[in-house]
Parts: C-alpha cells; structure tokens; sequence
C-alpha cells in the first residue's frame, strides 16, 4: 500500500501526465522543466510537484495547475516563466 504524505506548507504543483497531455510534451518532460527552474530560483523545497493523471481538460493539454490557477498548452520553455510570474509571488 501506497501512503501519500503532503507537507501542507509547500505550494503544490499539478502536471498532467495523462495520455493527451503527455503526447503534446506533458508529463515527465515538464516535471523536469518546472523542476530545473524551480532550483533556479532556490524554491525547490518549498513547492511539491504531483503528476497527475488526468486533469479533465485534455484539449487544452499539456495543462498544469498551481493552486487553483489553470494553464494550459504549456511547454518546457514557458516554465522559466510560469514559476516567475505564478509561484515566486505565492512562496
Ligand atoms: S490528459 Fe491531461 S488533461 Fe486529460
């Protein structure tokens, strides 16, 4: 049996690795993507990254939440930018 622990003092990150976001670069690629910036910005440790499965909005994939915010179509080079504009701000 699988136990999840969440810390709930870290921001948490959702990235659709379903099988239509992860045909338009979703999944792991993005995972690494956010996760090479999020050190960057030395907020690794305050953030948790989750793959999900399926974020009931395949035609707008690759998608990932941060919070209750949506973004859709994302690609490794908005990343950099996403974790700038939408997470720094809430850490
Ligand atoms: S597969 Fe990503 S939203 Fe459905």
């Amino acid at each position: 049996m699988t136990r999840l622990i969440l810390d709930s003092d870290k921001l948490r990150m959702r990235i659709c690795g379903g099988i239509h976001c992860a045909a338009g670069g979703g999944g792991q690629p993005l995972e690494t993507a956010f996760q090479r910036a999020l050190e960057a910005y030395g907020a690794a440790d305050k953030v948790e990254i989750f793959r999900a499965h399926c974020l009931g909005e395949c035609a707008e994939g690759p998608c990932v939440r941060i919070g209750t915010e949506r973004y859709y179509h994302v690609e490794k080079a908005d990343a950099d930018r996403i974790v700038r504009e939408a997470v720094l701000p809430k850490l």
